[in-house]
């Protein structure tokens, strides 16, 4: 039975998402794709001949059973809207494009995630709850990465790496292997992380270096 989905955000990663469902949808059918729910565009209004059914409030207001993904990359706010839901007929599916090469040995990936296109997650590996991995990103064996953490495209992310909750990767960066990057830190574009980061900063550069902390 195909399954009603609908998607938070209807910015540009929101239609990405989209076509992340469609593209899931060509392999093996399961998606009935509703619309998006976005808190700053009038409802009705479509987009890609999609309408926005609403604001996130709205969501609560759902009477079937629905699958919300969040299509937000900014952490904090992404947790913030989903934790508006409080539905009991709101379920978070995975989106996984079908391409995405992920190893059969000890993988977990938590509710809502979404990993698109031509990204490779190898094993032993244990990912959270509403993570995105944008295109074309890769993730070593025995790294562990935290709830509402967002990785921009093309981000790689070595072995034995800890990457705790609501962490932002910018695109292009890479983290070498065997280090931890800290709760809501934010890792600029092209940063490359040979050090630990600590927790609550915004890290530039190589090495990437802390050039603020964050409240
Ligand atoms: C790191 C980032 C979040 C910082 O944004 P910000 O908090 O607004 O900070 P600022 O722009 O004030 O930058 C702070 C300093 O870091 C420098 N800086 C910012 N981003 C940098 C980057 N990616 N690499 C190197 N230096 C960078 C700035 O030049 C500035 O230096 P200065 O104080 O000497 O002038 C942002 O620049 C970034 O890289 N975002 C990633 C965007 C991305 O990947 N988008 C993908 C969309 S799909």
């Amino acid at each position: 039975m195909m399954k009603d989905i609908a998607i938070i955000g209807a910015g540009g990663f929101g239609r990405e998402v989209k076509m992340l469902i469609d593209q899931i949808n060509l392999v093996n059918p399961q998606f009935n794709f509703l619309g998006f729910y976005d808190d700053g565009i009038e409802q009705g209004t479509l987009v890609n001949n999609h309408p926005v059914l609403g604001g996130v409030a709205d969501i609560n207001l759902a009477s079937n059973d629905l699958g919300i993904v969040a299509a937000i990359g900014l952490p904090s706010l992404k947790k913030k809207l989903l934790e508006k839901i409080t539905n009991p007929k709101i379920s978070f599916p995975k989106l996984i494009h079908p391409g995405v090469i992920i190893g059969t040995d000890d993988v977990t990936i938590g509710e809502g995630t979404i990993i698109c296109a031509g990204s490779i997650i190898t094993v032993n590996i244990k990912i959270g709850a509403h993570v995105i991995f944008n295109l074309g990103c890769t993730v070593g064996h025995d790294t562990i990465i935290g709830d509402y953490s967002s990785f921009m495209p093309s981000v790689n992310v070595s072995g034995e790496v800890v990457i705790e909750n609501e962490v932002y990767v910018g695109t292009g960066a890479k983290i070498i292997n065997q280090l931890s990057i800290g709760t809501k830190t934010i890792v600029g574009a092209g940063a490359v992380v040979y050090k630990s980061l600590p927790a609550n900063c915004t890290a530039v550069g190589i090495p990437a270096k802390p050039v603020k902390f964050n409240d």
